[in-house]
């Protein structure tokens, strides 16, 4: 009788279970057509960390066309100016230059604390450092040097569990918030060597930081969003392009930072959960994993990317 019981729960939340991915799905395609309208950011306080340079500097720009208040981190004190300068041109918002180590926990907590008392509590988070725009550097550098490769995963992933730390808990109080965590493919490129694995491998934990921000914050339901952005090689400067071979370059032409930066506020405002830049290729990779792994890096060998899109 039991047995049957619970027989009966089971289908019963099978039957449920599929109206309920039925209707994900309806709204997923409903929404291909009709995205969901662009949120407003006035009255945010919006934190760039790596906003001297590349896509960085782009967002900065860009967000403060929108009201924001818009604290750049970085360590580069004459480049983070010369952002604050360029947003001023056209921003309507507040832009302040914090000089800040994101690797060392102290300095982080400092900084934070103060955009706390000059900007008011953060809403919004995006950390470009990762991207390999903007840490090509660290890269070139780290295969003479070792000491760079812990400065590359540091960088890469430490900082955000630094800043987190600092920039969750009042997220939490407030019941809102938006972190953006940006990934790049580009580290995965076979054709320049050896010395992309550290940073590789951070994309890897970034995603899964991501994911697992993810998961936490729809178990406590607390209305604070992670937006994680894919971000593929072809789209960023020549510092990067120029290490990557294409096979068919004008398909895969590489889209300038400022235009990168559009569309990762554009998904952003829009709050979307995961996204890529350019859109369709996030969907690749779910085609290319319904095949064998072969499969994928026969395809990228065709392409010359060095790309696995799996
Ligand atoms: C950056 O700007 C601040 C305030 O505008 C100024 O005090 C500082 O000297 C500037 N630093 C550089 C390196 O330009
Ligand atoms: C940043 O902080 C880390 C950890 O304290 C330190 O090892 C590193 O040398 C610092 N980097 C710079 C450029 O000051
Ligand atoms: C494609 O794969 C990603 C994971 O990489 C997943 O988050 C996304 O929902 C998938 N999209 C579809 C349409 O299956």
């Amino acid at each position: 009788m039991l047995q049957l019981y619970s027989l009966f729960i089971l289908i019963l939340d099978l039957v449920i279970l599929s109206f309920k991915i039925f209707f994900a799905v309806i709204i997923a395609l409903y929404r291909i057509s009709r995205p969901p309208p662009l949120k407003s950011l006035n009255r945010e306080v919006a934190v760039v960390v790596g906003a001297g340079q590349g896509i960085g500097r782009e967002m900065v720009i860009h967000l403060a066309k929108f009201y924001a208040k818009v604290a750049c981190i970085d360590i580069n004190k004459a480049a983070c100016n010369t952002t604050v300068e360029l947003a001023q041109v056209s921003a309507v918002g507040i832009t302040r230059t914090y000089i800040c180590n994101i690797t060392d926990k102290n300095e982080v907590t400092q900084t934070v604390k103060s955009i706390r008392s000059e900007l008011g509590e953060i809403t919004m988070f995006f950390h470009c450092c990762s991207i390999p725009a903007v840490s090509s550097k660290v890269l070139s550098r780290s295969q003479e040097d070792q000491p760079e490769v812990k400065n590359t995963v540091d960088l890469a992933i430490l900082s955000y569990l630094w800043l987190l730390e600092m920039v969750l808990p009042s997220m939490e109080l407030a019941g809102k918030g938006h972190v953006v965590i940006l990934s790049s493919v580009a580290a995965f490129s076979t054709t320049v060597g050896q010395n992309r694995i550290p940073l590789s491998a951070a994309q890897f934990a970034v995603q899964g930081l991501a994911k697992s921000l993810q998961t936490e914050f729809r178990r406590s339901n607390n209305n604070i969003i992670v937006t994680l952005v894919h971000i593929y090689p072809f789209v960023l400067s020549a510092e990067v392009y120029s290490d990557i071979r294409f096979r068919i370059p004008s398909y895969f032409g590489a889209i300038p930072a400022k235009e990168v930066a559009k569309q990762i506020l554009d998904g952003v405002r829009r709050n979307y959960l995961e996204f890529s830049v350019p859109g369709f290729i996030l969907y690749l990779g779910n085609i290319s994993r319904i095949f064998p792994k072969e499969v994928s890096f026969m395809v990228s060998e065709l392409l010359h990317t060095g790309i696995d899109f799996g």
